[in-house]
């Protein structure tokens, strides 16, 4: 049995932890439950699987009579709090945004095992963070649960510590993967958050629509796997099922295949290194007419080289993008940019903040936040 605390409960990668729990009760307890508006849920979820912790990091609420029995926290500090000290051997890092920085150090200061979702924290704290880590062996304790990333974890697992030549990340392409470049720059919020393949939170949808998710998750693969920024290629692949794939010295490519369902990832890195049943329909290959694979068209999603430009900046660069990005991603969705002003915002933000200083925890949060004020400014600016 082991007892796990899941940061983000009340998200769309929470939610489908909780239900691995449900499907395998005698193997996870859940520890501490952490959301940030979704008082509802929260208290729905902590009535159902009665953790020792509970937290609320936005605007606090009064807690049910019959909710007592845990100990609460509230604020934004708690996300470190319950990462640090409620009774759990693993911590799922399922927030979204750069909050999930302090709560993976948190949890490996404290020794916990981080299951990480929230690819924010290595995209700005990359550094800080595998200085941490251990990614590889049974003794592991930063598990990848992006799919893409968990689809090269499962494929490299096997490679005993030979060398790979190359990472391919796959990407669906998003809703607007066949769209005329001049038409995704007027692309509305509904658009964006139709997804043809996943069903995700709001920042993930539309960062999958600009490919901005891909940049970040390219960045993530990188200090995940220790990789050459030209080691890691993007391939679109809109069927979503070859999750991504890892090429050999000997020319070999293992890949890693199955439905587009996040449960599978997550349960693999709650359950790692075992297998457990997953409960989902088999992929049935001779259903799957076509499986396509294409170069990415820098003219439609021209964000990807700004993840390359980053990496290649080194520092915060890479903190700035992520940065940037939160803010443009934040006024598309209230509607006060256009989609194409996301990656202009990004663009502008990069160019005049540079690479600054990457070395601590401050540093980050400094570049991470004079970041987000540049852009805002540049938002505010372009609705004028
Ligand atoms: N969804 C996927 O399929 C998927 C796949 C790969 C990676 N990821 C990554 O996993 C992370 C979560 O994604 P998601 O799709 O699950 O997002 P989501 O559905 O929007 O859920 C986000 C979670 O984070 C909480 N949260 C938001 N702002 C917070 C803050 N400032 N402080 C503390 N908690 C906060 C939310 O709480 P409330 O809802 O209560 O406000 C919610 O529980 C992201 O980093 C994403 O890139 C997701």
């Amino acid at each position: 049995m082991r007892a796990i605390t899941i940061l983000g409960s009340s998200g769309s990668i929470g939610t489908q932890a909780l239900q691995v729990v449900d499907l395998h009760p005698e193997r996870f307890r859940v520890a501490a439950l952490c959301a940030h508006s979704n008082a509802d849920l929260l208290f729905e979820q902590v009535r159902r699987y009665r953790p020792d912790m509970a937290a609320l990091t936005g605007p606090r609420v009064p807690i049910p009579d019959d909710l007592q029995f845990c100990q609460w926290h509230f604020g934004p500090d708690a996300l470190e709090k319950l990462a640090h000290s409620a009774p759990a051997q693993d911590v799922l890092v399922a927030v979204s945004g750069m909050v999930g920085l302090r709560a993976v150090l948190a949890a490996r200061q404290a020794g916990r095992r981080v299951l990480l979702a929230n690819k924010e924290a290595l995209v700005a704290g990359g550094a800080l963070v595998m200085a941490r880590c251990q990614v590889w062996g049974p003794e592991a304790t930063l598990l990848p649960v992006d799919s893409e990333h968990s689809a090269v974890y499962q494929c490299l697992n096997g490679a005993q510590g030979n060398a790979y030549r190359r990472i391919i990340l796959t990407a669906s392409g998003g809703p607007f993967r066949t769209w005329d470049p001049a038409r995704i720059q007027l692309a509305t919020p509904e658009q964006a958050l139709k997804h043809p393949n996943w069903s995700m939170g709001a920042k993930i949808t539309v960062d999958s629509a600009s490919m901005f998710n891909k940049a970040l998750e390219v960045i993530e693969a990188r200090w995940l796997f220790d990789a050459r920024p030209e080691q890691i290629e993007v391939l679109i692949h809109p069927q979503s099922i070859v999750h991504s794939l890892v090429e050999f010295e000997d020319g070999a490519v293992l890949a890693q295949l199955g439905l587009p369902d996040m449960r599978i990832p997550i349960q693999y890195a709650m359950s790692y290194p075992q297998r457990l049943p997953s409960g989902l329909e088999a992929l049935d290959l001779t259903q799957m007419h076509q499986l396509t694979f294409e170069h990415p068209d820098d003219s439609r999603f021209p964000a990807l080289t700004l993840a390359y430009q980053a990496m290649e900046a080194g520092g915060a660069a890479s903190a700035v993008l992520n940065a940037a990005n939160e803010q443009a991603v934040a006024a598309f969705l209230a509607g006060r940019i256009a989609f194409g002003g996301i990656y202009q915002v990004v663009t502008e933000t990069m160019q005049r903040l540079g690479s600054p200083a990457a070395d601590t925890l401050e540093a980050v949060e400094h570049a991470d936040a004079h970041a987000r004020r540049l852009a805002d400014q540049l938002a505010a600016d372009m609705n004028t």
